[in-house]
């Protein structure tokens, strides 16, 4: 990847303090208006409030060069679709670069949503995490013309084997997945270690009030206050339902516990 970074001389020596966010998502999008729901709810509004990330769009229609607004065109060699043009998303992404102080790029990444990515997965976010700066592409129609990716972008990251009509529900799912790991975002840390995946393991089951519902009771271990037994029947069910619901992350798990030991 070429980044083709015109303006750095002109950049200020701006240093991280304390009280600038730990991270920065910049969304890249034909349709903005998407995200503003999501991205003001719930965990991700606060960790917005709080200071700890935030979130500037980008309109890509707002770089085309016609009267018409025009960001698409059709496909050299013939094929279904439009492809999104390259001059106008690196344009896009360069509006972007500009407002990013030099020295923070080593821990920029620029990321297309595309099904043809890496899959997402808690190991990615927890790397993603590590970034300050992390700008996402959404593609649109057919998708983006290839030489795009070739100077803009470090990596394509994928939510899974399906095709969607575009990155902006993909980019959603990944700004969740990776600001719910920036440290001070969720209140107690040990809810996100103890989390499904985390330890390539799926967590145990849990219950609340009322101790029976339905004629169905919370399991007795649960209420009997034996903190040993309490985490000995935890792991069991971890493992339990990692091996009947999920085998592929049970074997896995297998293989990476036998290599352990
Ligand atoms: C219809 S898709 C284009 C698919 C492309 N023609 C291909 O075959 O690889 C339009 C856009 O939706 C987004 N997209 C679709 N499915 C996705 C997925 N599973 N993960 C991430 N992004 C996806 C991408 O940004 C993509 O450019």
């Amino acid at each position: 990847m070429v980044h083709p970074r015109s303006f750095e001389s002109g950049q200020s020596s701006k240093l991280l303090s304390r009280s600038e966010p730990v991270l920065q998502f910049h969304l890249i999008s034909l349709f903005p208006e998407v995200f503003k729901t999501v991205l003001e709810s719930s965990l991700l509004g606060k960790a917005q409030k709080k200071g700890l990330v935030t979130y500037s769009l980008t309109q890509i229609r707002d770089f085309a060069r016609d009267k018409h607004r025009t960001v698409d065109d059709t496909p050299f060699g013939g094929s279904e679709g439009m492809l999104l043009k390259p001059d106008i998303l690196c344009d896009a992404w360069e509006s972007v670069m500009q407002k990013v102080p030099v020295e923070e790029t080593p821990k920029l990444k620029t990321i297309l949503l595309s099904p043809q990515g890496r899959l997402l997965d808690q190991a990615l976010a927890r790397e993603l995490a590590q970034s300050t700066h992390l700008i996402l592409v959404c593609g649109h129609y057919e998708g983006v013309d290839e030489r795009f990716i070739e100077l803009c972008v470090d990596q394509e990251v994928s939510i899974g084997d399906y095709v969607l009509t575009g990155g902006e529900l993909p980019a959603l799912v990944l700004v969740d997945a990776v600001t719910r790991l920036v440290p001070g975002v969720v209140g107690n840390e040990r809810s996100i270690t103890e989390e499904s995946l985390e330890n390539g393991l799926l967590k145990y089951p849990q219950y609340t009030r009322p101790r029976e519902f339905r004629d169905l009771k919370v399991p007795d271990v649960l209420l009997s206050g034996d903190h040993g037994a309490i985490g000995a029947w935890r792991q069991n069910q971890m493992l339990d339902r990692t091996e009947k619901k999920r085998p592929d992350l049970w074997q896995k798990f297998s293989l990476k516990s036998k290599s352990r030991r």
